[in-house]
């Protein structure tokens, strides 16, 4: 979403109510959604689980939890309540005052009474450069997860689209399954990854033209696991939710499934999600040694295999939208 048309969310808080009044009308008017605290504790609760604001304004003299205090809880928080911009906002016009503001965190500070333009104007400036920082790691954390997608399928030649497909289809499903939009993003970038482990794997394996023996397939099993080590070292909810695809896309519904042969709910959503929509894609297209089955043996395959490779909700849910996988296809032919 572009700044312009993002409705922004702020938090006030100040113990005064006449303050809080003002600047939610004032903030209101100029379209942003504001909540209001009455103290840092309150605060504090608010932003540990009830919401996650763009950007908070945060008044200093406050009974019990003052404003650096609260400041600093929040900055050593996690990550979620930790990167968002606090804008000090107070009568104590001291440098000393001041400079203790920047030292606990805050990215401003602004002098109470305050001047509506200049308040406006800095937490615009401070909601743009959040706003930019974040879209620009976004787009460089998607860019690097599809440049290492297709470093595995040049490795395992793998043909055309598919990392490109199984994601859009993980997405499309998870949506399907009552995910939000940012956690069906989250399906769908880790669902780029799951064959990672690949990489892993001797080239001569993976390229066989023929039958894997014994021992090869046994070689060939080993990719979950590797993708898994490489992708769970990290504490990014974005890679370890890829570690888990990574390592349980190969898993099976009623338990037949590898590396650990869990079963049914065992296997955790974004593996069921991407066992499903990989086959379903391999199916759907040509591969050198297949051509692509008609859909509608496709769709009877899969349904053949609810309850024994796949999820049963899932598949109802594929099938009754095949339409709109058939669209996704589309979109990214081979
Ligand atoms: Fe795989
Ligand atoms: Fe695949």
């Amino acid at each position: 979403m572009s700044f312009k048309d993002k409705k922004f969310h702020i938090l006030s808080v100040d113990d005064t109510e006449t303050n809080r009044l003002v600047i939610e009308k004032m903030l209101r008017s100029e379209g942003f959604k504001v909540t209001s605290a009455s103290n840092g504790m309150d605060a504090i609760a608010l932003l540990s689980d009830v919401i996650t604001p763009d950007l908070i304004l945060l008044d200093i003299m406050m009974p019990e939890v003052n404003g650096y205090e609260t400041c600093r809880i929040i900055k050593n928080a996690g990550k979620r309540m930790a990167e968002i911009p606090v804008i000090f906002l107070s009568a104590m016009n001291d440098l000393k005052d001041i400079t203790n503001g920047f030292e606990v965190g805050g990215v401003d500070y602004i002098t109470k009474p305050f001047q509506k333009v200049e308040l406006l104007a800095r937490i615009n400036t401070h909601l743009k450069l959040k706003h930019y920082q974040d879209k620009e790691i976004e787009l460089t954390q998607r860019e690097l997860i599809y440049t290492i997608a297709r470093i595995t399928d040049v490795h395992s030649s793998e043909t055309g689209n598919h990392i490109k497909r199984v994601s859009e289809y993980a997405k499309l499903l998870a949506s399907l399954a009552g995910y939000d939009e940012e956690q069906a993003e989250v399906f769908k970038l880790a669902a780029a990854m799951h064959d990672i482990g690949k990489i892993g794997i001797p080239h001569e394996i993976l390229n066989k033209p023929g039958k894997l023996t014994d021992e090869e397939y046994i070689k060939m099993k080993e990719h979950p696991a590797i993708g898994h080590k490489i992708l769970s070292e990290s504490q990014r909810p974005l890679l370890r939710a890829a570690a888990i695809v990574a390592y349980e896309h190969h898993e099976k519904f009623d338990g037949s499934g590898y590396p650990r042969g869990l079963k049914g709910k065992e296997i955790h959503i974004l593996g069921r999600i991407t066992a499903l929509v990989d086959v379903f894609d391999a199916l759907d297209t040509p591969r050198p040694y297949k051509q692509r089955w008609m859909i509608n043996d496709t769709l009877q395959h899969i349904q053949k295999e609810s309850g024994r490779h796949f999820d049963p909700r899932l598949v109802q849910l594929l099938v009754k939208n095949f339409k709109h996988f058939r669209k996704i296809r589309d979109n990214f032919p081979d």
